[in-house]
């Protein structure tokens, strides 16, 4: 997805733009450029494909500037090409500016426009803005006219704009896509994403929808849309350069999956490590405002996309289960144009890694018109779904940069689980049941350290499937979302097919897919469902179909049907997910990297999917 970076202070501006855009790589973009002014003059480059690419592109031309603004592009509107990336200019070569979001009536602007005379270069909305403010620049000061030239705008931005004519200054914008301003000593520096500040400064501003900052190198003022001036809070950012390494990983896909113990263990920490009352309730300080709000809770519904979305069908198990509360799941690009019916004792849950999904962040604000509670489920604190929403809690994963999301899936089942036992302690859920539940909760980054030692083993059976096009992942109840998450998986780091499904459902039509070519992944743990997983496995078997099977410690039975065993070990059947989903994220991230790609950043594939 598109990143932002600017730059304002007394050092060389290039060096410290490319290294930003460094920092912003992992989102996923195709094309990248910058722009600085240098006694008065703005000079721009911009180049399709790497980072590097542009850098060549520079080649060893020194440039005196200490402003600039830079970009990389995930294309929306207009492929990728040297016109189409950003910065975009105005038809003098006065304004450039770098956009992230998308103008909704910028075709209607564009006549507009063109009937006084402008001229485009590029097919994308972002440049329509950089003429916009030049109208309007023609009569007001820099300010002003970009502050008009929003006004007529329809859509979600993050912008960071200079302006020849003011050359001192960098001013920014902030509507639905995220923007972050870093202060550091004598410098700037504006930022889509914290991870390119961290390495800078770990003061911080984040701009919130309907705010522009200008900023010169003495100091910045920020005001809403009305141009009233508003004060800030500086928050700390407490990302550390290192977390933003691969810490001796090959990707950081891996060294996230080994993460996983520790972040489910900083999720537990504070929460059900250590009970204030013999309630056995966990501590959750982000819902303790809503707490009678809760008790009123009929129905839930969870909103998300893509592995968030499989969490939380996850959840809908643990929640129907253990706390009796209704709860349905929707892809939230689904839900935001359905007329769900909802009212004052529903609750809406937005799962979300990034806490800046558009299609998530629109449905928490049609639930949220509609009168409905609305809780967010978050890791990025201070992203838009995280401030957006009533209440809720932040999952602790640290950021995570491989784009195929892993280490935030179980961080979001935990969060599920502790709710889940939260909203049911506060309905039928027994005291001893939820302790057990806790109990067993701290025994999972143990249960993972087992798996995760496994790891040679699974990359030995990765290899020995190597030649298939094709995989069927099947399990049932709380292992149906698993099968889902697991083929997902290989599909986005492997570019093979592969499909998820309820194991119940394959003689249902998957199965006419199975041949000695086509193997099929059980997620079969000694569970209630586990006679239901053999029966289904036995149809694989009977058609000459491989089988790759995840069972339980102890488990004989299972290799008279599978061709190949990976064990996990036994814990509560609602847990089980926590454990299961360990060997097929690695099996995927092998199979990935056997086939020799970039594991870490997929094509077609963005971090951050910040447009609908
Ligand atoms: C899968 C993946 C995506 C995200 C989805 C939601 O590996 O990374 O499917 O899960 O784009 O993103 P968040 O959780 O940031 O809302």
């Amino acid at each position: 997805m598109c990143g932002i970076i600017g730059y304002i202070g007394k050092q060389k501006v290039v060096p410290i733009l490319l290294e930003g855009l460094k920092q912003l790589e992992y989102r996923g973009y195709d094309s990248a450029g910058l722009s600085v002014i240098n006694n008065g003059k703005i000079t721009t480059i911009k180049a399709v494909g790497k980072v590097a690419e542009l850098q060549n592109k520079i080649g060893s031309r020194d440039f005196l500037g200490n402003i600039g603004i830079a970009h990389t592009r995930w294309a929306t509107h207009g492929k990728p090409s040297d016109k189409n990336s950003h910065p975009h200019g105005d038809c003098e070569g006065n304004i450039f500016l770098v956009h992230n979001g998308i103008i909704e009536n910028y075709q209607e602007l564009k006549k507009i426009l063109q009937k006084k005379k402008h001229k485009f270069i590029s097919e994308t909305d972002s440049e329509i803005l950089a003429h916009l403010i030049e109208e309007f620049n023609k009569k007001l000061d820099f300010k002003k006219s970009v502050l008009e030239a929003l006004k007529l705008v329809r859509g979600t931005y993050g912008l960071a704009i200079i302006n020849k004519k003011e050359p001192e200054k960098i001013i920014i914008a902030r509507n639905g896509s995220p923007l972050i301003l870093g202060i550091g000593k004598d410098e700037f520096i504006v930022a889509s994403d914290a991870s390119a500040i961290v390495r800078h400064t770990d003061k911080i501003i984040y701009l919130d929808d309907g705010e522009i900052a200008e900023i010169t190198s003495g100091g910045f003022e920020i005001s809403n849309i009305k141009n009233k001036i508003v004060s800030k809070e500086i928050s700390k950012l407490d990302w550390t350069i290192e977390e933003s390494k691969k810490g001796g990983f090959d990707h950081f896909m891996l060294k996230e999956i080994f993460e996983q113990p520790e972040v489910i263990q900083n999720g537990l920490r504070g929460r059900i490590e250590h009970f204030l009352s013999e309630d056995n309730l966990p501590i959750l300080g982000g819902l303790r405002p809503i707490e009678k709000k809760l008790r009123k809770i009929k129905k839930i519904i969870i909103v998300a996309c893509g592995t968030s979305y499989y969490s939380g069908l996850v959840g809908e198990y643990m929640l129907e289960e253990y706390a009796g509360i209704p709860t349905e799941v929707e892809y939230a690009s689904e839900f935001r144009y359905r007329k769900p019916i909802l009212n004052d004792t529903t609750a809406i849950i937005a799962i979300s890694q990034s806490g800046e999904t558009a299609d998530t962040l629109a449905a928490i604000r049609e639930a949220k018109n509609k009168g409905a509670l609305t809780l967010g489920i978050v890791n990025v604190v201070g992203s838009t779904i995280a401030r957006e929403t009533d209440a809720g809690t932040h999952t602790l994963t640290g950021p995570e940069i491989g784009v195929a999301a892993t280490k935030s899936f179980p961080t979001q089942l935990l969060v599920l689980a502790l709710w889940t036992m939260m909203l049911g302690r506060q309905r039928e859920m027994s005291n001893v049941m939820s302790k057990r539940i806790s109990e067993e909760l701290k025994n999972i980054p143990h249960l993972i350290e087992g798996i995760l030692k496994k790891s040679k083993e699974i990359k030995k059976i990765a290899k020995k499937y190597i030649s298939a096009k094709d995989f069927l992942y099947v399990g049932r109840k709380y292992n149906f979302p698993i099968a889902l998450e697991g083929a997902l998986k290989i599909k986005e780091i492997s570019y093979v097919h592969a499909e998820g499904y309820p194991t119940g459902e394959m003689k249902h039509g998957p199965i006419a897919l199975i041949d000695s070519n086509f193997p099929s992944i059980f997620i079969c743990p000694k569970d209630s469902v586990y006679e239901k997983n053999i029966s289904g496995m036995q149809e694989i078997k009977a058609r000459g179909g491989k089988i790759i099977a995840i069972a339980t410690e102890g488990d004989k039975e299972i290799l008279k049907l599978a061709d190949d065993v990976i064990y996990i070990p036994k814990t509560l059947e609602m847990l089980t997910p926590f454990i299961s989903v360990i060997p097929l994220q690695l099996f995927a991230y092998y199979f990935g990297v056997a086939k020799g790609y970039d594991v870490d950043k997929p094509r077609n594939l963005a971090k951050s999917v910040t447009v609908e």
